[in-house]
């Protein structure tokens, strides 16, 4: 088990730059083998859920180049097998394989994905989007078999605007036989990169960025060279951290637009931010922030992965804060943790009523998932005393180099292996 030790209350200052967005990186890796030519992805984070993704590709036989901050994918020849349990459930995105397997081949043999245990996770709207598309789908316990005879576009009209299904029927879509529109599809930055990517392959996607997206089919796609956009999550999470402890903490590399909903909450606290073309520079205040509520909602809304981060910062805020997330059911998993450090929450249904200030002081707590995990490093840098966090897996399949980004501005941090 990897572990993660923290000696808190330093003030942190420098620079962090933000890497590529991992929740795109997941989505363009398993696109990248709807073509039959080189796809060159850069700025790929090092994250172990980009490791288990390259992993699955390798199964399928495509030549996969790994250097600094890029991959090169090369599927012209890949075989399209089975994607078997131990592969899959290391994480969510590998069910993005259903989709891209699906658009090339008319067929994709895998099993439920994995990921974080935060709620149900179905994923009955991907599956539907592949059956309106003309597919057949066929599950025996974890195994799913999607195949059709030929893919036709379809209107598809999303219960749910879930990023995964959007970008899913996107994939089986871009080379279908005619049109499709997806209605009430997810807005997130990262679908529209990952429309980006399909188009500059010669796919014509219109609209992504928008609750609606049409996709007219194509038979070819060809070589491309992408670039994947900043992690809106991970520039959130360092800009909370600064907030909670920074003298003088820059975070570079932000698309400040992606995280308004998270730098207009922190406006409302009292923190005061200065906003660049691509950075934001964050400090600790000299006054005490301002308790606010904060509702999770779907892109342009306050974004869940940041519920669990900011929490830690409402716990230095005077007054009362509630934090109600309305998208996925158990997603309050670090607020025992934060109470054991010293805070004063109380969870009732979907909403943690936080009473502040309250000091923090260390002590042994556990990265359940990972932004809980991520909530989990924010509290024991501002902790008094020794934070230790276990299960740090879950940390390091999301926000690569975290250590090392953190030590470079003045953190005492490590990461262990023990057991
Ligand atoms: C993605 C992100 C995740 C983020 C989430 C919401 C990736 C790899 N992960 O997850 O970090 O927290 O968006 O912003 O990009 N739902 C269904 N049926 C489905 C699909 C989803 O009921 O078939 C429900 C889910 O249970 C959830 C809601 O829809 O309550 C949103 O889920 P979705 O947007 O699909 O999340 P993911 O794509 O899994």
């Amino acid at each position: 088990m990897k572990v993660i030790e923290i000696e808190g209350a330093r003030k942190l200052k420098g620079s962090i730059r933000v890497s590529g967005a991992k929740n795109a990186t997941v989505a363009l890796i398993p696109a990248a083998i709807l073509t039959d030519e080189e796809a060159t992805i850069c700025n790929v984070p090092e994250i172990t859920d980009t490791e288990a993704l390259c992993d699955i590709l390798k199964l399928l036989k495509v030549q996969v180049n790994r250097s600094t901050e890029s991959v090169i994918i090369n599927p012209s020849e890949m075989v399209n097998t089975e994607i078997t349990e131990p592969f899959s459930k290391k994480l969510r995105a590998s069910y993005y394989f259903m989709g891209a397997l699906l658009g090339k081949y008319k067929k994709a043999v895998m099993y439920f994905p994995g990921g974080c245990s935060i709620g149900a996770r179905p994923i009955d709207l991907h599956l539907k989007g592949f059956e309106a598309l003309g597919a057949k789908v066929t599950s025996e316990k974890n195994k799913y078999i999607v195949e059709a005879e030929e893919l036709k576009g379809a209107n598809i009209y999303l219960d749910i605007a879930s990023v995964g299904a959007t970008i899913n029927i996107m994939l089986a879509a871009v080379r279908a036989k005619g049109t499709t529109i997806i209605d009430n599809a997810a807005k997130e930055p990262e679908i529209v990169n990952v429309a980006t990517f399909l188009n500059n392959m010669g796919a014509k996607i219109s609209g992504a960025g928008t609750s609606t997206i049409k996709i007219e089919g194509v038979d070819y796609l060809h070589k491309c060279f992408h670039e994947v956009i900043p992690d809106r999550i991970e520039a959130g999470t360092y800009i909370i951290i600064g907030a909670l402890c920074g003298e003088e903490l820059q975070i570079d590399n932000v698309i400040p637009e992606h995280i308004d909903s998270l730098l207009l909450k922190l406006k409302e606290m009292g923190v005061e931010l200065d906003i660049g073309m691509d950075y934001v520079k964050v400090k600790k205040q000299e006054h005490t922030l301002q308790a606010v509520n904060i509702k999770t909602a779907v892109y342009p809304g306050f974004p869940t992965d940041l519920q669990q981060p900011i929490t830690v910062l409402l716990t230095q805020a005077s007054g009362k804060s509630k934090v109600t997330e309305t998208i996925w059911e158990n997603r309050f998993m670090h607020i025992p943790y934060l109470n054991k450090l010293g805070s004063d929450i109380d969870v009732k249904n979907q909403t943690a009523t936080i009473m502040g200030p309250t000091e923090l002081k260390g002590e042994e707590v556990v990265a359940t998932d990972l932004r809980a995990g991520a909530a989990m490093v924010a509290a024991g840098l501002v902790a008094e005393g020794k934070t230790t966090i276990t299960n740090a897996e879950h940390i390091l399949r999301g926000y690569e180099g975290i250590i090392e980004k953190l030590r470079l501005v003045g953190a005492k941090i490590s990461l262990k292996e023990i057991g």
